[in-house]
């Protein structure tokens, strides 16, 4: 996708439409109306009267410009009332106008920055936030997993062309930065999303290390994937048991970005779930949206997203990412309800369900973060229906050791709209996951799954920060949600880059 920020005006723009946005406020709205009266002497009584548009949240109406402006088409965008105007409303807005454009086939979308001065007043953010926001929205809103299909028919063209223009110079050099910083970030989201979405028989373990390597030579970080020998040297007793059922070997994949000798900004470790697919092994899934299970590594996946941003960006930060990878399968040689095993740095667990099999191999992550005296910690995982269960696909589920990192990624959380929400880590629920035979066990009770869970994953923290996130739900969408289509959202990339560019120790 081509972005750009262009200093020019509605009527010159060129572009196969010209968005300009509206609120519905009766008195900004006729103010709107007016000004396209006169700039564009264009006749708006009758459109007025028909009342087909009235500039409401994710309302469009695509006018003919009659030679009047050098695009051929006008869209009228809706922005609601002007007092609730957030970022992600902006957002959405940019998304309806893009799927509008998209289902006209066109391929250009220009947008006109709206009123700037007033609209920093009632955002409360800046304007190459806002740039950032609009361009956003209207980018991952486009995308689309069609890599697949043979017959890429001519009518299925789409956007490739995204442009934001405003009249002022000085302006448009403040968008341009945020234009930049949405594309950056869309297509490090775009990145993780085609992770999430590619088949398992595309991308499983050796292959995930392959996209991660792909992306550090292209944008500067380095990657080293372990093999299962230098995995056993180690002794990742739950990264293989999990592996033991599966033909693909695993792989340890680790990232590293910027100086760890910058003692300033410190280190972080960001761990995700590498499980290429899930079948749940012995303790088999139901088969009924198995394939789902296909996106079981999206925490690796925003992982890898979040250092191609980060690096792009040149994050003024030290990053360790680690990335255990396998798939959990059944077969003669896998590991089986009752087996104890060993994890990376000693200590047992009794695996009593296999499909409790993310904390298996995070825990071994966990304790190998030791090793890089992070200064936080952040894991990322699809690690339990239970966070499903409580959160739906709306919200992340948040659990850890340290209230302020908690805060900062609930602040991030809600600006990015990837919102995160934390569930109670109380003491009493250590219990739940005691073993008779083991350290711990993999399995809590019925209830308060995603707490058990991240309670296991706990008895591995060393004495750093931490933060767990249960990307569950919001990794793996049912259904659209506004700017992002079915499957694989992408999650986690536009927090943490979030997260990291306003990071301080
Ligand atoms: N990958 C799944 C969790 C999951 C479920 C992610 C649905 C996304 C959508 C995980 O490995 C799993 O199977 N968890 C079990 C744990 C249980 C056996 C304790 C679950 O949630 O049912
Ligand atoms: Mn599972
Ligand atoms: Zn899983």
């Amino acid at each position: 996708m081509k972005l750009s920020a262009e200093r020019t005006t509605l009527k010159n723009v060129r572009a196969d439409v010209a968005c300009t946005f509206l609120f519905e406020d009766r008195r900004l709205f006729e103010k709107r109306m007016d000004l396209l009266r006169k700039t564009l002497r264009y006749k708006v009584e009758a459109l007025l009267e028909a009342k087909d548009f009235k500039g409401k949240e994710d309302e469009t109406l695509v006018l003919y410009t009659e030679d009047k402006l050098t695009a051929r088409r006008l869209m009228l965008v809706g922005l609601g009332e002007q007092k609730k105007l957030t970022l992600e409303r902006i957002r959405r807005a940019a998304a309806a106008a893009a799927k509008r454009a998209q289902g006209l086939k066109l391929r250009s979308l220009a947008f006109e920055f709206p009123e700037a001065a007033n609209l920093i007043a009632v955002v409360h953010e800046s304007l190459q936030d806002i740039a950032q926001a609009l361009v956003e929205g209207a980018v991952l809103s486009l995308y689309r997993f069609d890599k697949y299909f043979t017959e890429k028919k001519e009518e299925e063209r789409t956007v490739a062309k995204v442009i934001l223009f405003h009249d002022d110079t000085k302006r448009v050099k403040e968008m341009r930065q945020g234009v930049y910083f949405a594309q950056v970030v869309t297509e490090a989201t775009y990145l993780a999303r085609d992770l999430e979405n590619a088949p398992s028989n595309e991308i499983y373990p050796e292959s995930l290390a392959e996209a991660a390597k792909q992306s550090g030579k292209k944008y500067g970080f380095k990657v080293a994937a372990l093999e299962k020998k230098e995995i056993e040297k180690l002794g990742m007793g739950g990264l293989l048991a999990v592996n033991q059922g599966s033909a693909k070997p695993p792989r340890f994949i680790i990232l590293e970005y910027g100086d760890r000798n910058r003692k300033l900004s410190g280190t972080i470790v960001l761990v995700g779930k590498g499980v290429t697919f899930d079948t749940g092994g012995i303790s088999l899934k139901p088969s009924s949206n198995m394939s789902e299970m296909k996106m079981d590594m999206s925490g690796a996946a925003a992982v890898i997203g979040t250092f191609e941003a980060a690096a792009r960006l040149k994050l003024p930060v030290h990053l360790v990412g680690l990335i255990p990878a396998t798939e959990n399968m059944p077969s003669g040689s896998a590991v089986k309800p009752g087996d104890i095993i060993r994890h990376y740095g000693g200590k047992t667990s009794e695996v009593d369900n296999t499909d409790a099999e993310g904390r298996l191999i995070l825990a071994d992550a966990l304790a190998y973060a030791e090793r890089f005296k992070p200064d936080a910690v952040i894991d990322l995982a699809t690690l339990t229906g239970a966070c499903v269960v409580a959160l739906g696909h709306l919200a992340t589920g948040m659990m850890g050791n340290d209230s302020r990192l908690m805060d900062q990624l609930k602040i991030a959380g809600e600006k990015t709209y990837e919102r995160v929400w934390p569930l109670p880590l109380y003491d009493e629920y250590e219990k739940l996951i005691k073993s008779e035979v083991a350290d711990v066990k993999n399995l809590g009770g019925k209830w308060g799954g995603a707490i058990t869970a991240a309670w296991f994953l706990k008895k591995f923290v060393r004495d750093y920060k931490w933060v767990h996130l249960d990307i569950a739900g919001t990794a793996i969408l049912e259904e659209a949600q506004d700017y992002a289509p079915k499957g694989g959202s992408g999650v986690g990339v536009r927090l943490l880059v979030e997260f990291l560019r306003n990071w301080k120790m």
